[in-house]
């Protein structure tokens, strides 16, 4: 009880001081993607509860959002990988109850062949892409299905159709956010819950430099084209309206993800290992 009137007492001052009763959850907010929906939403007159693994750049863009639309934005430090932040995020996400948006966003890449990656790592990623989202959904889905309505976005990727050497847990995670994402629309669509799996291509955000400086990636992928963030939510939420359950942004991107399965899948490996060496250091080593 001590620890859920906080979160009521959240709702209401949100609620009487802003015109707005509409409540967004993201996480990965202060992440390119993440703080571009953040952004977008609040223009929207969305309140927003925004989580990250570091506040102070969480409370810098509260204070940006709040100053520039005059919505509520409540911050919550998390790292997805830690099991007592997790059960108390989903702890205060079921008691909420009143979320009309939930965008999954937070999520980290790989630059390294299976069995050369601590299994640590591995497993990380797992939890942050698919233990958290499956936990985060579970915990919302049962408020929207009440109101009959409310908005599911899960940042999956283009790697969910592109099994590739140095991304084999990335890609198959994302492509389990996919398929997760898809068969949940089919499940709640008929409350009016609106469902989408994002997969954008590469995007320029913080997410390709945080590789680089791994030491494992040697750059960018030069030849494939990247993506503005802001372009990306845009197109996302554009999709969401109108029902678009699997979205790609970008044409060079859905040109990729509709010729793959025309590739004999040999071909398709040929290929696919052949970009990765490109920017991979210890497949070209
Ligand atoms: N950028 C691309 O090319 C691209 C392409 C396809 C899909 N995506 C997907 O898009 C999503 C957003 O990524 P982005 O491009 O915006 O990259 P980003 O700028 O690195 O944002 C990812 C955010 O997730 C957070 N995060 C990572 N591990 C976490 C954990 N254990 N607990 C809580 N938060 C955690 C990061 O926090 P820290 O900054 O503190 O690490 C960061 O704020 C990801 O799911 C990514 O897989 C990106």
């Amino acid at each position: 009880m001590k620890q859920l009137l906080p979160d009521f007492l959240f709702l209401y001052y949100m609620f009487s001081r802003t015109k707005s009763n509409l409540l967004a959850v993201i996480t990965g907010a202060t992440g390119g993607i993440g703080r571009s929906f953040a952004k977008h939403l609040a223009s929207q007159k969305y309140n927003l509860l925004l989580t990250d693994m570091d506040q102070k750049s969480l409370k810098a863009i509260a204070h940006e959002l709040k100053k520039q639309y005059a919505v509520e934005v409540k911050t919550q430090s998390l790292n997805l990988t830690n099991e007592k932040h997790l059960s108390g995020f989903i702890y205060k996400l079921k008691h909420i109850g009143k979320i009309d948006m939930l965008v999954n966003c937070a999520g980290f890449g790989e630059g390294e062949t299976f069995c050369n990656e601590k299994v640590e790592h591995q497993l990380k990623m797992i939890q942050v892409h698919i233990t958290a989202t499956v936990l985060i959904v579970h915990a919302i889905l049962p408020g929207m299905i009440k109101q009959k309505k409310g908005k599911i976005i899960t940042v999956a990727s283009l790697s969910a159709f592109i099994p590739s050497p140095g991304s084999s847990i990335y890609a198959a995670t994302k492509s389990f956010l996919n398929s997760f994402m898809e068969s949940i629309y089919m499940e709640v669509s008929r409350y009016g819950i609106q469902v989408q799996s994002l997969c954008p291509g590469l995007t320029h955000t913080g997410f390709q430099s945080k590789l680089k400086k791994t030491g494992k990636r040697s750059g960018l992928n030069k030849d494939i084209p990247f993506m503005e963030a802001d372009d990306v939510v845009n197109y996302s939420l554009n999709c969401l309206n109108s029902g678009t359950v699997v979205c790609i942004p970008g044409l060079f991107n859905r040109v990729v993800k509709n010729a793959i399965p025309v590739f004999p899948r040999k071909a398709f490996y040929a290929i696919s290992k052949k970009i990765a060496e490109k920017n991979l250091k210890r497949l070209v080593n």
